[in-house]
């Protein structure tokens, strides 16, 4: 992040940050209110690095955990919550996808696609899928699977959650944040009635939260978007992108946010689901190089660069979520013959070698370095 030109504003509204005591520990109004000890989410991040022992272990050390659900069946949402619950009666939320409309791919588009696809499928002699079969997770039926759970947040990407949905969740003390990329994007959100957004910046990894998965990424920076939201903005802003260090998660509630949100620096403990090539990766270099890219799922995201990303035609692409779907067995594939090379390593632009501890080890160690500084109380 560049937080080089960052001015040093005399009062912070939704930072009120101060030292919560023996931990020394940073506070804020947001994290206070949700029952945090410390102003940090622990990003959702479906696919598997999002584990029960992860949302658990963030949550305990005083974090918000946060579990991916998107790509889970309404009986799988609710039995991770159950699990979860079970583990921790500490908050954490649950994270779903807004469903992106999409117009199903001509029998052309379908052709070209598996041409495109062929030489990749031939390696692993993979008989290749037939994308008129696929079927997307319901939302309305993944939506009342979480709230018959009802966890303390419900965090979401790819838009505003429909109306009836808000006033459902809301009716029953559910805390709603939902995901902005751009000013326009968080302007909406903020009309809609949430609680809270999550800022975005282009240094994020995984999934650009971006409501038209079509449009041209706005490629704002996080910081930028801080500066230009926080007097327009009247519900806290959760900083999210790049965030690896607790000089990044002072700079950003500095700026005027009221949390962090951070997944990168997270994926390589203990706890994470990541698998093992997409960990070496990780690992490999501090100076992880990173693009976005809609080959994986149609939807631009964030991650490290490998073959997939640099040999893939990105003129043949179903849309998301179809692509997603039809790169699922790849994706398999790959990670079953040990390889990197064409799995989706989504991964954001901080650098710095990832902390391989556990999730609680990490958590103390980014809060534990006394109250933030600059920051009057
Ligand atoms: C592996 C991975 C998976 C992610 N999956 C999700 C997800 O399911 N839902 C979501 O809202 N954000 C997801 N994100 C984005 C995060 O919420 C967040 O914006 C991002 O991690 C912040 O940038 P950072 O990775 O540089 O910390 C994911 C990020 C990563 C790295």
């Amino acid at each position: 992040m560049d937080f080089d030109e960052l001015p040093i504003p005399l009062a912070f509204p939704r930072a009120k940050c101060q030292d919560s005591g023996a931990m020394g520990l940073l506070q804020s109004e947001f994290s206070s209110t949700l029952g945090l000890q410390c102003p940090l989410i622990v990003a959702p991040m479906a696919g598997g690095p999002s584990t029960v022992e992860l949302v658990v272990a963030s949550s305990e050390a005083g974090a918000l955990g946060s579990i991916g659900a998107a790509y889970l069946a309404p009986a799988a949402i609710k039995e991770t919550i159950a699990q979860t619950q079970a583990r921790t009666r500490k908050p954490f939320a649950v994270n779903l996808f807004i469903p992106t409309p999409f117009t199903p791919p001509t029998e052309a588009q379908i052709q070209q696609a598996l041409a495109k696809t062929k030489k990749f499928r031939d390696e692993f002699h993979l008989t290749p899928p037939d994308p008129r079969r696929f079927v997307e997770e319901d939302f309305d039926r993944q939506f009342e699977a979480v709230l018959s759970m009802k966890p303390a947040v419900l965090s979401f990407v790819f838009g505003p959650l429909p109306r009836p949905h808000l006033l459902e969740a809301k009716k029953l003390g559910i805390t709603l944040i939902g995901t902005a990329t751009s000013p326009e994007e968080a302007l909406e959100l903020q009309e809609s009635g949430l609680d809270a957004i999550t800022l975005q910046g282009i240094e994020a990894g995984g999934h650009r939260g971006i409501f038209d998965p079509l449009a041209p990424d706005p490629e704002i920076p996080l910081m930028e978007l801080l500066r230009e939201l926080k007097a327009k903005i009247k519900i806290p802003l959760i900083a999210a992108g790049g965030i690896m260090n607790r000089a990044d998660i002072d700079a950003a509630l500095r700026a005027g946010a009221a949390a962090v949100q951070m997944g990168t620096a997270f994926l390589a403990t203990t706890e994470a689901g990541t698998s093992g090539p997409y960990r070496r990766k990780l690992l490999e270099r501090p100076d992880r190089e990173t693009r976005t890219t809609r080959v994986f799922s149609g939807r631009l995201a964030r991650g490290i660069r490998n073959r997939f990303m640099e040999e893939m035609d990105p003129r043949a692409l179903l849309p998301f979520p179809v692509q997603n779907q039809f790169t699922r067995d790849l994706r398999g594939a790959s990670a079953q013959a040990g390889s990197a090379d064409f799995l989706s390593l989504w991964c954001g632009t901080g650098k710095g070698p990832l902390r391989e501890s556990s999730a609680a080890e990490l958590i103390r160690d980014l809060f534990a370095e006394g109250p933030c500084a600059p920051i009057p109380l």
